[in-house]
């Protein structure tokens, strides 16, 4: 959610808590915008979180010469954000999370390298047929890329783009889901995304919500603020 408070107020308050059985972020909540914030609401609704590539790199002391020039001076910010156990936290979160229970997996990234973090950019992207290929659970959610989209491979073995924004999953079919983001989506659409997966009726439905986007803007102008928002490192 890349720190983004309003955003994900936007989403929090959205889903009705008592539905709610686990709800899961899937990393990237404290580079930039507003850390602090957001991860007292991500503690205090108990929301299990995954380890995403922005969250390592600002839990680790790699040198700042291994990003790009604006990265770099992102990456400094957070760090010094950061106390050092905040950052030790950071490093401490989980590649992925398993729940049998339900059959499915979740990674920030892809499902074959967890920890290295290769994108899965469409149906024909190898990380998706080696996550497919290698994955343990029939469902797997992703993020990572900021688009959200829906892979599945059905009896033939050949990956399918079959995103929509509700579907129901079929018993014989693997998916690879990609849940988009709340803070930084990518797909040209400033909505936050996030994604309900039922666990009884087995239907995925991503939703799109409107937030103050100009008031998450501003905060990123003040001087305190890094002034960069980098695609990535
Ligand atoms: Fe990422």
């Amino acid at each position: 959610m890349h720190a983004n408070l309003e955003a994900f107020v936007a989403v929090l308050k959205d889903i009705p808590p008592k539905d709610v059985v686990s709800a899961f972020a899937w990393g990237h909540s404290w580079v930039r915008g507003e850390p602090f914030r957001v991860h007292r609401l991500v503690a205090s609704n108990k929301i299990q979180s995954l380890k995403g590539n922005h969250d390592e790199a600002a839990g680790l002391d790699l040198p700042l010469g291994i990003f790009n020039p604006i990265a770099g001076k992102a990456m400094q910010w957070t760090r010094n954000a950061l106390k050092r156990e905040e950052r030790d936290w950071l490093l401490n979160l989980p590649y992925q999370l398993s729940l049998p229970e339900h059959r499915m997996t979740l990674y920030h990234a892809n499902g074959f390298e967890p920890e290295g973090w290769e994108y899965i950019h469409g149906k024909d992207d190898a990380s998706l047929a080696l996550t497919m290929r290698d994955q343990r659970t029939p469902l797997v959610f992703i993020g990572h890329t900021h688009f959200p989209a829906a892979y599945g491979m059905g009896p033939n073995g050949k990956p399918l783009d079959i995103f929509r924004s509700s579907f129901r999953l079929l018993d014989d079919t693997r998916y690879v889901i990609n849940v988009g983001s709340i803070g930084q989506p990518r797909d040209g659409n400033p909505q936050a995304c996030y994604v309900v997966y039922d666990t009884a009726t087995k239907t995925i439905d991503f939703i799109r919500l409107d937030y103050p986007v100009a008031q998450a803007q501003e905060k990123l102008s003040r001087p305190s603020s890094p002034k960069c928002w980098p695609t990535d490192f």
